[in-house]
């Protein structure tokens, strides 16, 4: 099936689709982002995505590229021509097209592009296997609660995992806390059963997914501490995973050379997914 991207009120095939050398995505990285799962063909959680949405951009002062309800509209439009049932939804907001200059441009308007990609959910081993993860020095500037574009840390914080056989890579602070994992929110479980995940702030992304699976857990009576931990307290707890649009709920069951638990998923991880995909595919109504 022919495949559409969304580019500045036009919907490309999706190899024709590009946008200018000028536009201060590709030159400054100037711009932010959302990834929004889909599952059956509907959007999980749009609204606190598009909620991040405006908050990233009003954070780096740039305005909404048109309404929320234009927003939508697009992209279910982009979701119905591309036939797409389960993937996710890309969408990319920069500050548009000017001739290079660090200042911002007076009068550009900003650019819009979305694409849609199948993902094969039901046939991923991480969700069954659980994955290893590496732990990095967290190299990233201070507002990473914004979705910018700007990822280089990341993907060589990515790479760096890849190349160690890896699926992720936590990033560290200088007191040695993980902050999260490159394109993740990290998460452990001690041995008392209680879930931990670090708090709000600069720090971290605030991951819709998080934000989800907090919800899930305090409906289901699981004690929780939104607070920091360090290497060492991940590399000794009874389960750790990740979360993100894509990554749902992943079991970690390695990190750097320490076995989590057993090395398999842990018990209270594979819950959370299970809970998580219900959410998902509209068999659990949650908040
Ligand atoms: N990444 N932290 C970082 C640095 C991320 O890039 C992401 C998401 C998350 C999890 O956020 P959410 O639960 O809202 O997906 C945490 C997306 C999936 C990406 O860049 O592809």
């Amino acid at each position: 099936m022919a495949r559409f991207a969304y580019v500045n009120g036009r919907y490309l095939p999706h190899r024709l689709a590009a946008v200018h050398i000028e536009d201060r995505g590709y030159q400054f990285a100037d711009g932010v982002y959302e990834v929004v799962t889909l599952v059956a063909g509907q959007t999980v959680d749009e609204g606190p995505h598009f909620d991040r949405l405006e908050r990233s951009l009003s954070e780096v002062a740039m305005a909404m590229p048109m309404s929320r309800r234009v927003l939508q509209l697009i992209g279910r439009e982009l979701i119905r021509r591309n036939g797409v049932r389960d993937g996710l939804l890309y969408i990319q907001v920069t500050r548009g097209v000017a001739p290079r200059d660090h200042r911002f441009p007076v009068q550009t308007r900003p650019a819009l592009v979305m694409t849609t990609k199948y993902i094969d959910f039901a046939s991923q081993p991480k969700f069954s296997d659980g994955v290893a993860v590496i732990t990095i020095p967290d190299q990233r500037w201070t507002r990473r609660d914004i979705k910018t574009i700007s990822l280089l840390p990341n993907c060589l914080g990515k790479q760096q995992a890849a190349d160690a056989g890896a699926y992720e890579a936590w990033q560290v602070d200088t007191d040695g806390l993980v902050t999260e994992g490159t394109s993740s929110n990290a998460w452990i479980v001690t041995s008392e059963g209680r879930l931990v995940t670090r708090q709000l702030g600069n720090e971290i992304l605030h991951g819709v997914t998080r934000r989800t699976i907090l919800t899930i857990a305090v409906e289901e009576g699981i004690e929780l501490d939104e607070r920091p931990f360090s290497v060492d307290e991940a590399k000794t707890a009874a389960e750790a995973f990740v979360t993100s649009a894509t990554s749902f709920v992943t079991p970690v069951v390695r990190i750097d050379d320490a076995v989590i638990g057993d090395g398999t998923p842990g018990p209270l991880s594979r819950r959370l997914l299970a809970w998580y995909r219900d959410y998902m595919n509209g068999s659990r109504q949650t908040g």
